[in-house]
């Protein structure tokens, strides 16, 4: 059995419709930004806060759980800057009521969703684990305490860890029935998309003069399908006690500009975009390109999506989209 925090998220459902294939998988969701019609209909469904011990404490008593997923975060960089008090509270004062559970019920394994966003603004073209984590907002400082935290009770207690530092999630699952759904969308993909779907006015270039070839930033977008593979794999090492308190890259370690990602999505739909240049967004580093040789070295998973294949399947799911 295993329990997935935030399985009505957007990365989370898809792992939970992969999952389910395999194990039996309890979903503990608040629905504060997750959905519920995301979540399979063969995963037993909690509605709980993870604030809220005694909301799931029983779950640990009731069922043999042997491995915990934790995706509940929020994730907005600017939100975090503007009210650090939800992200410190949220993030890092809910998993601490996560983790004493897991300590008391003796619960070993723990995979959890860290961030790209851990580094700041690294100094190189491609990103490996080695690389010091200096975040810059509140979002990629609650990330990284609970990487700490993590580090300190793996030491102390019977925890083991495998921490996953996604690049920009993006994509849709191939059967085009969950997708990404965030109110509001801030991601550049679905923007894009919902732009010429007909549902928003025009997309934002944040910025035009940075340091790259065509002066705007560039990322590692990487299918949402591959990061629920990496996510499989990183389990069944885990459970097999193949690796123990390891953090990993998720990513393509192929980067792509704004206006290349917006050029691929004109040519997939076979639609112009109508964009606007505007200022940089605040707390946007260049280029964020992950290096993920380590979990390809240690558990032969790699990215196997392009950029096109994310944008094939997120444009379904923006035409069907259900929620
Ligand atoms: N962008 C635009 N216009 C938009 C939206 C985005 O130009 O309307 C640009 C951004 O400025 C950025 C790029 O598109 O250069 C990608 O932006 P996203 O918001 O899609 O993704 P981010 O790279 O900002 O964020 C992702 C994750 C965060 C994580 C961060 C790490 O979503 O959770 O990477 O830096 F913190």
């Amino acid at each position: 059995m295993i329990l997935v925090v935030g399985g009505a998220g957007y990365i989370g459902s898809h792992l939970v419709k992969d999952l389910i294939k395999k194990e039996q998988v309890i979903v503990l969701d608040n629905l504060s930004s997750g959905h519920q019609q995301a979540i399979n209909d063969n995963a037993i469904f909690v509605h709980g806060d993870l604030k809220n011990e005694f909301e799931y404490d029983f779950l640990f008593d009731k069922y043999p759980i042997k491995a915990v997923f934790h995706f509940a975060a929020c994730s907005l960089v600017g939100e975090s800057v503007i009210n650090p008090q939800k992200y410190y509270e949220n993030n890092v004062g809910s998993t601490l009521k996560l983790l004493n559970l897991m300590i008391k019920h003796k619960i070993k394994n723990i995979i959890f969703s860290s961030t790209a966003a851990t580094y700041g603004i690294p100094n190189c073209k491609l990103i490996d684990e080695a690389v010091p984590t200096i975040p810059v907002n509140p979002y990629g400082r609650s990330k990284l305490m609970i990487e700490q935290i993590l580090a300190d009770y793996a030491k102390s207690y019977d925890i083991n860890y495998s921490i996953l530092r996604y690049f920009n999630a993006a994509g849709a699952d191939v059967s085009g029935e969950i997708g990404e759904s965030h109110n509001p969308e801030t991601h550049l993909i679905p923007i894009v998309l919902q732009h010429l779907y007909g549902i928003r006015e025009k997309v934002n270039i944040f910025g035009t003069d940075y340091d790259t070839p065509d002066g705007t930033c560039i990322r590692d977008y990487i299918h949402v399908t591959d990061l629920v593979n990496a996510h499989i794999t990183a389990l069944e090492a885990l459970l097999k006690g193949e690796i123990k308190n390891q953090i990993y890259n998720l990513g393509n370690g192929k980067g792509y500009s704004v206006k290349e990602v917006i050029q691929t999505c004109e040519m997939i739909t076979d639609i112009k975009c109508k964009i606007k240049i505007g200022e940089r967004r605040i707390g946007d580093p260049p280029v964020l390109v992950a290096s993920s040789k380590k979990i390809e070295e240690e558990l032969g998973w790699k990215a196997e999506r392009n950029l096109e294949q994310i944008i094939k399947t997120a444009w379904r799911w923006q035409q069907n989209q259900r929620y």
